[in-house]
């Protein structure tokens, strides 16, 4: 077959133009959000969006309202609108091999952010990227420990309250684990109320307030998060006590609210959970998009935050 140079060149410029385009679509990423429960979370969405759109990323963006079936629903309209990649923080660990089953037999790589799922089959998902929830535990126990002996008290009796997050998700598994782990070592430490304020405010505020009635004498506080220990210094406070003096108080997550809260002595550890995994997680689609093969688990790095260590932190907190 012959072709003379006008045809040549138009194929030339046609071929192009194909090549210009399947370069430049966009990657479509759907991302199921737990919700807006906390201050932690309001940092990790804005982490996500901006991460998205300075890597060129389309993001489909959906906030669960904390609750499991939203995101199953969400995850479902992804798999419908057949985007490039899906991710999500679940809200609890357990119950999602049905859509992860859809995702993967629709042939949409699944990347877990923030939270584990429970699912025996990891292959339903490409890899999972977070804090490890129960060293953050262990963490919150180990500064515990290490303040009490500093005060005296570690072989005296001491009267602890636990405001735990949402039932069922894996921050308030580990969390809790992790930190009764740590005092296990020592009998006397004992945690005598343990109730959920599923990781907000007004409810950290609401549980604390009933911990307060029932028992006077309560020396010790951990919060699964911050937002509830904030929720419950209001608590103390109005109950005509001082928190961070008549209440020792350590939290996870270090947000600036918490920073705030310890340089006002009224909280005196957060132990840090970073909400910063946007860039990561636009990384890690782009990688799995070439055909890169990921770890499966990817763990955050962080640090934990006495209360006399936060004036000289705080200026340079991003969340
Ligand atoms: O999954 C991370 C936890 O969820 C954060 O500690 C908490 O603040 C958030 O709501």
């Amino acid at each position: 077959m012959k072709f003379n140079g006008k045809i040549l060149s138009a194929l030339a410029v046609a071929a192009l133009a194909a090549t210009a385009v399947f370069a430049q679509k966009p990657i479509t990423l759907g991302f199921a959000q737990v919700g807006a429960e906390s201050e932690w979370r309001t940092a990790n969405t804005k982490s996500i969006q901006d991460s998205a759109k300075a890597a060129g990323i389309n993001l489909k963006f959906s906030d669960a309202q904390q609750k499991q079936e939203n995101q199953i629903k969400a995850i479902r309209s992804y798999i419908a609108q057949k985007v490039d990649v899906i991710a999500f923080s679940p809200v609890v660990e357990s119950g999602w091999d049905t859509v992860l089953m859809e995702a993967k037999a629709a042939k949409i790589p699944v990347i877990l952010t923030d939270r584990a799922v429970d699912s025996k089959d990891t292959s339903l998902y490409v890899t999972f990227m977070g804090s490890d929830f129960v060293l953050e535990g262990h963490r919150a126990g180990q500064w515990l420990i290490e303040d009490l002996t500093k005060n005296g008290m570690i072989k005296k009796d001491v009267d602890i309250v636990e405001l735990q997050g949402t039932v069922g998700s894996a921050p308030a598994i580990d969390r809790k684990k992790g930190f009764a782990d740590e005092i296990s070592k020592y009998p006397n430490l004992k945690i005598t109320r343990s109730q959920t304020g599923d990781f907000t405010r007004a409810q950290g505020k609401e549980v604390m307030e009933a911990f307060l009635k029932a028992d006077p004498n309560i020396q010790v506080l951990f919060a699964h998060n911050d937002d509830m220990a904030l929720g419950a210094i209001q608590a103390i406070e109005e109950a005509g006590k001082k928190p961070g003096q008549d209440i020792i108080i350590v939290s996870i997550d270090g947000v600036k609210g918490a920073f705030e809260a310890m340089m006002a002595g009224k909280l005196n550890c957060s132990v840090e959970c970073s909400p910063l995994l946007g860039p990561q997680l636009m990384q890690a689609c782009k990688d799995v998009l070439a055909g890169k093969t990921l770890p499966k688990r990817i763990v955050t790095q962080e640090s934990v935050y006495p209360a006399e260590k936060a004036a000289a932190a705080y200026p340079s907190r991003q969340y």
